[in-house]
This record gives structure tokens, sequence and C-alpha cells, in this order.
């Protein structure tokens, strides 16, 4: 693995760690506010994040590379209405997706193709991850300021389950 593709893997491992930090701060936020079925499924999805972080941290290892952990920003706090917080989830998830791809383009660039083998995977999970935000947001939308809706959703929520990557 070459040093241009190494910080760029390790640049991505310190945006999926964010993304966990800020998933993280998402669920705080609900259970704060009482709704512990949004606040459940923000959790996982921060392990998500997790697993997203490590599946590159290993990989760097495993092709001989130096992982370098970059320092995390803390996420916002402030997150407004429901509908607020899950178009900004949308739009994070979009721009993770943005930055797999260019990811994908550098290693090609750079002749790494067992790189671009790798973030085959990433590339299917953002579709995956852009699906499940979009679904919530249409749903939280549909909602709207119906509060049985809202706590209904709540409950349906809370029984997310931890995906395959974490089992
Ligand atoms: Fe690691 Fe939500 O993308």
């Amino acid at each position: 693995m070459n040093e241009v593709v190494q910080d760029a893997f390790n640049e991505q491992i310190k945006s999926e760690l964010f993304s966990g930090y800020l998933y993280l701060s998402m669920s705080a936020h609900f259970d704060h506010e009482n709704m512990p079925g949004f606040a459940h499924w923000m959790r996982l999805q921060a392990q998500e994040e997790l697993a997203h972080a490590m599946r590159l941290f290993d990989y760097v290892l495993r092709r001989g590379g130096q992982v370098e952990l970059h320092g995390i920003d803390a996420p916002t706090t402030d997150f407004g209405s429901p509908l607020t917080l899950f178009e900004s989830v949308l739009e994070h998830e979009r721009a993770v997706t943005g930055m797999i791809h260019r990811l994908f383009e550098l290693s090609g660039k750079e002749g790494d193709w067992a790189a671009q083998q790798e973030l085959q995977w990433f590339i299917a999970e953002q579709v995956e991850e852009e699906d499940a935000a979009a679904t919530v947001r249409d749903q939280v939308r549909m909602a709207g300021d119906d509060q049985a809706a809202l706590l209904m959703l709540d409950q349906q929520l809370g029984s997310r389950t931890a995906g395959p990557e974490q089992a």
C-alpha cells in the first residue's frame, strides 16, 4: 500500500469514527427527548460506524500499512426537530458516499487494485446507508406533528437489531 493510499484510508477511518461520534450525539439527544426507540436506532448506527472504521483499520494493517489515527472533531448537540435531524443524517451519508467514491478513484489512480476491491464493499454499504436514512426521514416527514404517529415510529425504530457486519 503506497503512502498516498494509506493516508487516504487513515483519513477515512477518522471520518467513519466521526460518523459514529455524530450518531452517538444524536442518540443522546433522543434519549434526552424521551424517544428511546430513536435513541436505540442511533446507537446501533454509531456501532455500525465503528465497525466500518475497524474494517478499514484491519485492512490497512493486513496490507502491511501503518494506521495513523487522526483527531476527531466534536459533533454538534444542536439538532432541531426530528425531521431536520434526519435530513442532516441523509446529507451526512451522501457526503460519506462522496468520500468513498473519491477514495476508490484515488486507489485506481495509484494502481492499487486490491484497495479498490476492498472499497467495493463500502460502495455497496453506502447504498444501504443512504436508503436507511432516507426511509426514516420519509417516515418522520409522514408523521409530521402527529404525536401518536411519532410514538409508533419510536416503537418501531426501537426494534432495530444489529446488522450482519456486527454479528
Ligand atoms: Fe460508514 Fe454511515 O457510513
